[in-house]
Formats: structure tokens, sequence, C-alpha cells
């Protein structure tokens, strides 16, 4: 099968995508949004959830794509939500976050992120981050979903407020390692 520079992010959330544009954009990587829902397998393992994302959205699109998977994890609540992320924030949302650690001082989390590359011929890539961070006691305004109560460590603000978050968040260190990748194995294809 050719191989085609061509690449699309698969995904229902344009705020992901918005993002990921404006990270891969500074590496001269162009990526179009293929939107759509993609299979999500109930599994305690973001790496099998985002793999099988990627074939999904590759069988689905029939072009190299890459989909990204997100978990945030909280020390206290033995790292609940995790790999169920998207269906806390979609239930009890960062009110329920909030209220879950309501009486105490232990606000350690951390922001994963799996960036997963699928050509539909080689095996899946995966790029793993994880930012550690804080839940912040009150809900900032702005932002997007969990953007509101993280706080990444080194920061007195949450995700919402940064001006820079695209420096220092979880999507842009998963990101970063999938783009020299890719800009390598372009080079190794004369690309
Ligand atoms: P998923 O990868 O879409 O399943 O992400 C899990 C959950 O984390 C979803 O509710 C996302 O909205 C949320 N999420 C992922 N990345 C971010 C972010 O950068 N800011 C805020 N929420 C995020």
């Amino acid at each position: 099968m050719q191989q085609s520079s061509e690449l699309f992010f698969a995904s229902s959330n344009e705020h992901k995508f918005e993002e990921a544009q404006r990270i891969l954009s500074n590496f001269g990587i162009s990526v179009s949004l293929f939107k759509t829902t993609l299979e999500e397998i109930q599994s305690n393992s973001m790496c099998e959830i985002a793999k099988r994302k990627a074939i999904d959205a590759y069988s689905k699109k029939q072009k190299p794509v890459i989909i990204e998977d997100d978990g945030l994890f909280i020390n206290s609540l033995e790292g609940f939500p995790g790999p169920y992320s998207s269906y806390v924030y979609d239930t009890i949302g960062n009110k329920g976050i909030i209220r879950l650690l309501e009486n105490t001082k232990l606000r350690d989390a951390k922001f994963v992120a799996i960036i997963a590359y699928y050509n539909g011929v080689d095996d899946v890539k995966l790029f793993e981050s994880s930012i550690p961070g804080k839940i912040s006691s009150i809900i900032e305004q702005g932002g997007w979903g969990y953007d509101p109560i993280f706080i990444p460590d080194g920061e007195s603000k949450t995700y919402a407020n940064m001006f820079d978050k695209d420096k220092f968040s979880h999507r842009s260190v998963a990101l970063t390692k999938f783009s020299n990748w890719f800009l390598d194995k372009q080079k190794d294809n004369g690309q």
C-alpha cells in the first residue's frame, strides 16, 4: 500500500483537535479533523483503548490517522477516574470531582495522554505523556472538560486560565514525541 503524508485526527472533540492542530503546526505537520465517534472499549489499560480507537478510526477513514485517549488520575481516589474520565465527566462532572475531594488536602493527580498512530500497514504506534499536578479547590472559569480543575505542577492556575497551556499540557508532550518520530519516518521515506 502506498504511504501518504496526509494525516487525520479522529475525534468527536473539536477542542482537542484545535489544540492538537496548533501543536502539530509548530512542527510543520498539517492535520485534518476526521469528526467521528470511535469505539471505546471498557478496559483498565489506556494503551489498549487507544489501540482499538486507532484501528477503528483507520477502518472508517482508510487514511493514516492519529487518535488521542486521555485520563485524569487522582491519587487519593486510587487513580479514579483514569480510563473512565470521559464517562465520569459526562455524569458527575467537575462538581462531582470537587465534591469527592471535599474533605481532603490530598489533591495530587496526573493527566495522561496517549496518542496512537495507525497507517493500516505497520503496527499501531503509541506515544504517552503524564503530567503531574493537583485538583483545584474551586472550579475556575473558562476552558473545557477538566481544564477548570487541573493545575499542573509549577503553576498556580488551572489549565483553564493558563495562556500557555500548549507548552505544558499532556497533549503537547505526547504530540511532541509523536511529531519527532513522524518527521523522522517521513525523512526515511524520502517525503
Ligand atoms: P477522552 O480521551 O476524550 O476519553 O478524554 C477523557 C476526558 O478527559 C474527556 O472528558 C475529555 O474532555 C477530558 N480531557 C482530555 N483532555 C483534556 C484537556 O486538555 N482539558 C480538559 N479536559 C480534557
